[in-house]
């Protein structure tokens, strides 16, 4: 008896110490997982041993590894063959120690684990990036600033300036007889005309489009690199798209940059609203999840105007006029630029009121309008007609007035517009309208009179009439008749009016 009973306290007992030690160390595991800097040990299965092997210790991009083991990639068991195993027969594919891999990873190796993401990419404008071969940008990389045949055709301006943002054709090298070339080590050798590239809208080997690492810097794939603002400013800066001036200037960079710590970038989910508050990052209003709208990998789904062209358009303009020539019906999940703008106003809820937001886009609407009617659509009317009446040749950036017209749009016009569409009031004003102001009085009205004059010389003078008598309607209508001194009388007495009073807070 006494023995049973003895039995059954040690096994009681033993139980219970058993029993303590699976809490303790469940408790641990709560705690580690607490605090800041915990990590769980990533999980190397034996494919990524082989590579580590290498890569890891004996130090051949050893880094690479080190970063890698510090992702979620690596805690979740995505091993480097994950993402770069190919299948045989894959033209970007090549046998490397044991295993047929693939340098690049493309959206379609990330589809096979995150498909809506790479859908939704592969779907919108940041996908076609790369199509930019017959735009007017082009020729200036190819022509004017370079050559595409310099250097045995590796177009050295755009390889190293517009493909890094816009996305290569990525190419391999080819022997003799145009078969892929391998180094002694047998890799596939990528052409360097072409690669490294991860601009947006890469045409990759595979046939995909894009290149997640345009924002996902490769091995973290850390999510708190990817949201903030310095990210998008890879390319979102610069003279003729300065979106991260324009939001550094504005009140939600400087409230970023004020509360950086407590955006909680790293949450997931991360929930405007609910899991931070501070400020909005170009991720939090273009993309981020709100308590009512999903992740969009699509930057176009919550914009309505488009603020690229010479002359804007809501952004669903071109599409629209494509279904209507065709005699088409709309696809059910066609996006009008209404449902954009609703839900980009969503993201505004969050910290402003609807009144608030309201007035906003209507300052921002009378913005666009302003550019678009006052210098927009006048100065692509001279250009049109100038080209029409053959006092200005049909090739591209060979008249001064093509440069001049360049920066009032692409450069400077954009600015006034974008600064307006995200809070940059210097955008707007100095670096915006008052530049598009000074290059078209002071530079492309005189230059189009020289062309006038130039062409009554040379034997065109019908043409010239043509041009002299459109510069004139668009100096004597409302916007414009200040400049040739036909203000109306009662505007220039208001006017005056109001400088004396304006000279008067000075002068005491
Ligand atoms: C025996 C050592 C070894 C092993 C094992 C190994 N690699 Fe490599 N790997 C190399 C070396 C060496 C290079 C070339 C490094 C250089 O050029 O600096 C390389 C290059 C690469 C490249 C880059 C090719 C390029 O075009 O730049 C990739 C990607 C790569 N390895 C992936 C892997 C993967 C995935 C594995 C596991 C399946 C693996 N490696 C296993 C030694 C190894
Ligand atoms: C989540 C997917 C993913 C995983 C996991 C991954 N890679 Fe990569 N790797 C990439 C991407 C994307 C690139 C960039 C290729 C490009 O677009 O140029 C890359 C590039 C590379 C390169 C060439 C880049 C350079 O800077 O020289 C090497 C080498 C490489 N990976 C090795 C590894 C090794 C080793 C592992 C495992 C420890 C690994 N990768 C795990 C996605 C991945
Ligand atoms: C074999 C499957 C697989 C592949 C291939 C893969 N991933 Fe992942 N990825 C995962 C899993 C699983 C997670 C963790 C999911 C989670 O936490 O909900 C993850 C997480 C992520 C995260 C979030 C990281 C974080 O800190 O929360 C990003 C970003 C990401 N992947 C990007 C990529 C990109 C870009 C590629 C291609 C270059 C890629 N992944 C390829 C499976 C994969
Ligand atoms: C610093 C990165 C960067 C460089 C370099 C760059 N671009 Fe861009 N480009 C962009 C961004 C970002 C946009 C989109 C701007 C926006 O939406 O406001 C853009 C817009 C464009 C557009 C308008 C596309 C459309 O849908 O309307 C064209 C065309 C273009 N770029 C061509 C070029 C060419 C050609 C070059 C080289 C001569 C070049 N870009 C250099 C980043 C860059
Ligand atoms: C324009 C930059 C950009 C590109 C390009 C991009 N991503 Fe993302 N991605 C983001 C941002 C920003 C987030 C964080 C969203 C949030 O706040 O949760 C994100 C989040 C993710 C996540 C985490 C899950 C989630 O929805 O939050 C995965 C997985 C992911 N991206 C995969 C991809 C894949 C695959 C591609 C290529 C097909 C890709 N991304 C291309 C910016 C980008
Ligand atoms: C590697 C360069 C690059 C990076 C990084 C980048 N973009 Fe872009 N983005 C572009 C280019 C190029 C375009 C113009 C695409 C076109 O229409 O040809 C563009 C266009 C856009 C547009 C206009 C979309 C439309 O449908 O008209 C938005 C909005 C945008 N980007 C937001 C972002 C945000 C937000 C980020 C960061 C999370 C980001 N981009 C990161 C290059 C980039
Ligand atoms: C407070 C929210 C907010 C933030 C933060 C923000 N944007 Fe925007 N962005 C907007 C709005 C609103 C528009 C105009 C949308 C429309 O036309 O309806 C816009 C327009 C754009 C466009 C379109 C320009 C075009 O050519 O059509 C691009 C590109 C863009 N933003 C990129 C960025 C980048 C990059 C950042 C960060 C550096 C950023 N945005 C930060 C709200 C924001
Ligand atoms: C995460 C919160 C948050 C989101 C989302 C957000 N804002 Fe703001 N916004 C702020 C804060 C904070 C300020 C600074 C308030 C102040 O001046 O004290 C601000 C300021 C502004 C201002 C005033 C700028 C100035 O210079 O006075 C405008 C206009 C504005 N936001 C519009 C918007 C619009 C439009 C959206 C959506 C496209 C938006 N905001 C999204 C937090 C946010």
């Amino acid at each position: 008896m006494a023995t049973s009973l003895n039995t059954k306290r040690t096994i009681i007992g033993v139980l219970s110490v058993v029993f303590l030690i699976i809490l303790l160390m469940a408790l641990w595991k709560e705690v580690q997982h607490a605090m800041p800097d915990y990590k769980a040990a990533p999980i190397i299965d034996e494919g990524t041993r082989h590579c580590v092997s290498c890569h890891g210790e004996k130090g051949v991009g050893k880094v690479i590894v080190e970063q890698w083991k510090d992702s979620k990639h690596a805690e979740v068991g995505v091993g480097c063959l994950e993402c770069h195993q190919a299948q045989k027969g894959d033209v970007d594919g090549y046998e490397h120690e044991g295993q047929f891999i693939a340098t690049i990873v493309t959206p379609n190796d990330c589809a096979k684990c995150h498909a809506e993401e790479a859908e939704q990419f592969t779907n919108s404008h940041h996908a076609d990036a790369g199509m930019i071969m017959g735009s007017l940008d082009n020729v200036l990389a190819e022509v004017v600033e370079g050559h595409a045949a310099f250097m045995d055709d590796a177009n050295p301006a755009a390889a190293s300036g517009c493909w890094q943002c816009h996305g290569s054709r990525v190419q391999f090298q080819t022997d003799e007889n145009g078969d892929p070339k391998y180094n002694d080590l047998g890799i596939l050798m990528l052409d360097p005309k072409t690669w490294p590239n991860t601009g947006m809208g890469r045409i990759n080997l595979d046939g995909s489009k894009g290149s997640c690492s345009a924002c996902h810097n490769r091995h973290h794939f850390s999510i708190a690199q990817v949201r903030q603002p310095e990210n998008c400013g890879k390319c979102h800066m610069g003279p003729d798209h300065p979106q991260l001036e324009i939001y550094n200037e504005s009140k939600h960079g400087i409230n970023f940059r004020a509360h950086r710590e407590d955006m909680n970038l790293d949450a997931q989910p991360w929930i405007v609203g609910q899991d931070y508050s501070a400020a909005p990052t170009c991720a939090t209003c273009h993309m981020s999840a709100t308590p009512d709208q999903p992740v969009t990998h699509d930057v176009g789904d919550r914009i309505s105007w488009t603020l690229r062209p010479k002359v804007s358009e809501k952004i669903d303009a071109a599409e629209l006029a494509k279904y209507e020539a065709q005699g088409k019906p709309l696809p059910e999940d066609f996006l009008t630029w209404e449902q954009r703008r609703k839900g980009m106003k969503n993201v505004c809820y969050q910290c402003h009121t609807k009144i608030y937001v309201e007035n906003f886009y209507k300052q921002y609407d009378n913005m666009v309008n302003l550019y678009n009617d006052k210098f927009g659509k006048p100065a692509l009317a001279l250009m049109k007609l100038l080209k029409k009446e053959g006092l200005i040749t049909p090739i591209p950036f060979d008249d001064k007035i093509e440069w001049t017209y360049f920066f009032l749009w692409h450069h400077e016009g954009r600015r006034a517009r974008m600064g307006a569409s995200m809070m940059g009031p210097d955008y707007t004003q100095w670096h915006g309208n008052f530049e598009v102001a000074d290059r078209f009085y002071m530079e492309m009205v005189p230059e189009v009179q020289e062309l006038i004059a130039e062409g009554k010389k040379h034997g065109k003078s019908a043409q010239a009439d043509r041009v002299a008598k459109l510069l004139d309607d668009i100096l004597n209508s409302e916007m414009h008749k200040w400049f040739i001194g036909k203000s109306d009388p009662e505007e220039v007495a208001r006017r005056k009016a109001a400088s004396a009073e304006f000279r008067k807070r000075y002068s005491q």
